[in-house]
């Protein structure tokens, strides 16, 4: 790194994005991925893509692979994909089914507990209990794989997320299957990713179809959370999300919202809010694509969307859930991943009614992501001022440089 940390603080404005090393510097990557993506529970996928003993996915995070593995027992466990002999690549398929882990250079083979079955002629004094693979953390939550790559113990899961019980529950999470998989592989840095999806001051101008499907002055005031818009935007929003408010929780629906700051380790927020008046769904003519999700008996003409950490949000209509992953690879590419789930029993369900409005939104998000990043890589780039719809990302950038021991100046 060319910059020292106090050359950087020095370009730290409070209210403006972050000078250009930030979204470009490998140096600067390195430290977020050590400091931030390497301590924090990420999404990785769900318990439903690996149903059967044996099944696997891989999933990409920096450099690092990780297998989610179902053993046995049925558990589902995760590995580095690397073989402890000299480091192969254990898997190079994406996903499979296997009985057996077998290395692919000199055969050393694992159980799908990680244990080391066998290694031939290995010297006497070799010991394949010490030889298996390296675990890595992980925990199934409502059918959603969580694994964490800290190398300590981690941030304590139930302590973490515990309070999101009740919400996922309700809405089915563990009972759903996917039923289809985005894959928008973005060629920015993963902040540049992450600050769009805080902040919906581009919906408008970026995204028709997904304007389309949502009360204007909703996405104003709570478009990417319940505080990324202006405060005085609640004032005609406001009655028309109490009176659903109270529909919904005469109808079992758990309410409430949360609305992490910067000093917190995981950033999190929930957001429950009406969708545009007469649509059920998000989809094209606002009529569902599947069967209702989770314990809810009737349509409720809402939506809910939940980040348990800036790199992971789901959110869930009445008839199908999508989980958004936005995962940091290389300082400048950042894979975005959407999983949309239904309810495990559905059978009937229409994919391309469903991907309609998020598929569509992605490749935008997509497009404008990378166009940032191509201008921010500009010398002639210097930070500028956040609007008022822009309120999620001062809190971002205070939470993401508290990370980095960095703060802005006053
Ligand atoms: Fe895997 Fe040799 S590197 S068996
Ligand atoms: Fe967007």
């Amino acid at each position: 790194m060319t910059d020292t940390t106090a050359t950087l603080a020095a370009g730290l404005r409070e209210g403006y994005s972050l000078p250009r090393q930030f979204y470009t510097s490998d140096a600067i990557f390195a430290d977020d991925m050590r400091e931030i993506v390497s301590r924090k529970w990420i999404m990785a996928g769900h318990a439903s893509q690996i149903p059967n003993v044996g099944d696997y996915v891989l999933f990409h995070v920096g450099q690092e692979q990780i297998i989610l593995i179902r053993d046995t027992a049925g558990e589902v466990g995760a590995f580095y994909n690397l073989c402890r002999h000299r480091g192969s690549t254990l898997c190079s398929a994406q996903s499979g089914n296997a009985r057996k882990l077998v290395c692919p250079y000199h055969a050393w083979t694992y159980g799908l507990d990680g244990a080391l079955i066998s290694a031939r002629l290995m010297p006497d004094d070799f010991n394949k209990a010490d030889n298996g693979l390296i675990a890595c953390h992980s925990r199934v939550y409502h059918g959603l794989i969580f694994i964490n790559l800290s190398e300590d113990a981690p941030d304590d899961f139930d302590a973490t997320f515990g309070e999101f019980d009740a919400i996922l529950d309700y809405h089915g999470f563990a009972n759903a299957k996917v039923a289809h998989i985005g894959h928008y592989p973005t060629a920015a840095n993963w902040k540049l990713v992450v600050e769009n999806f805080l902040e919906c001051y581009h919906c408008q101008p970026a995204h028709p179809e997904f304007c389309s499907m949502h009360p204007a002055d909703a996405l104003l005031a709570v478009g990417a959370g319940p505080s990324s818009g202006p405060n005085e935007a609640m004032a005609s929003y406001g009655p028309v999300l109490a009176a659903w408010e109270e529909k919904a929780a005469a109808m079992g629906r758990p309410l409430g919202n949360v609305d992490d700051g910067p000093e917190t380790t995981h950033l999190r927020l929930l957001m429950q809010r009406t969708m545009r008046e007469g649509y059920i769904s998000e989809t094209e003519d606002g009529q569902p694509a599947s069967t209702l999700m989770g314990k809810r008996q009737d349509w409720d003409f809402g939506r809910m969307h939940l980040a348990f950490s800036p790199m992971s949000h789901i959110v869930a209509d009445n008839d199908f859930a999508m989980m958004f992953r936005f995962t940091p690879r290389t300082a400048m590419t950042t894979d975005v991943d959407i999983l949309w789930l239904v309810d495990g029993q559905a059978e009937n369900y229409d994919v391309e009614k469903m991907v309609w409005g998020w598929d569509r939104t992605t490749l935008q998000d997509k497009t404008i992501t990378e166009d940032n990043q191509t201008g921010i890589l500009s010398h002639r780039y210097t930070p500028g001022r956040y609007s008022q719809q822009e309120r999620g990302l001062e809190t971002f950038q205070k939470w993401y440089l508290r990370h980095l021991g960095l703060a802005h100046a006053g």
